[in-house]
């Protein structure tokens, strides 16, 4: 397990790992529509046990090399299938009724900069991931503001958010008012039940 970002609250990421532990069951189908260098996909793969899937998409060779290696070394790869394409094409290839998925947006820890998400993806892939997601399915959504065009991506988003239906969907963004405005932060929706 994740000790050092899972012990507490530090910030954004441990925030939605503590949504995940408490929803997302053995058996359940989720998506990590931005694996990076794994963290969120171990965490899922972890949860849904030899029984569930996980998608887990990124544009990076390298990231998907780095999550497939992660989850080797906890012996879950099989329960992962790893999808090196963007997050725009997650209706194409994912199949729900989804418990959950997670964006982490903005670039590869330790990796190219330059690769960052963007709006133009990043919409038609929240859209699309609320299409799949089961009543009671969340959408995790870790936002940054620091790197360059992280703002735009920051208002499409929330103003995405904003805009969906009270009745249907439930939706927090969660700050840390402690911290600096810059500091990352988590906009969750859950789709409501019926
Ligand atoms: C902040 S990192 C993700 C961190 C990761 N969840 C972890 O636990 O290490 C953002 C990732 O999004 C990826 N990315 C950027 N645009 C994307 C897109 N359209 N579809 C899928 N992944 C994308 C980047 O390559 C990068 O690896």
């Amino acid at each position: 397990m994740n000790k050092r970002i899972d012990e507490n609250l530090r910030g954004a990421v441990p925030l939605a790992h503590l949504f995940l532990r408490e929803r997302v069951k053995a058996g359940d189908r989720v998506v990590d529509a931005t694996s990076g260098n794994g963290r969120d996909t171990l965490l899922l793969a972890q949860l849904v046990g030899e029984g569930g899937q996980v998608w887990a998409f990124d544009l990076q060779e390298d990231a998907l090399t780095a999550t497939r290696e992660i989850l080797a070394a906890h012996g879950v790869l099989g329960r992962v299938e790893l999808v090196l394409a963007g997050h725009e094409r997650l209706a194409e290839v994912v199949d729900g009724p989804l418990a959950a998925v997670v964006f982490n947006l903005g670039y590869l820890p330790g990796g190219d900069q330059r690769i960052i998400t963007r709006p133009t993806t990043t919409l038609p892939a929240l859209a699309a991931a609320l299409g799949l997601l089961a009543p009671g399915g969340l959408l995790l959504i870790v936002i940054y503001t620091g790197h360059d065009g992280a703002r735009a991506e920051e208002e499409a988003v929330t103003g995405w958010a904003a805009g969906l239906d009270p009745r249907a969907f439930n939706v927090w963004a969660c700050r840390q008012p402690n911290r600096s405005t810059a500091a990352p932060y988590l906009v969750l929706v859950e789709k409501g039940k019926p």
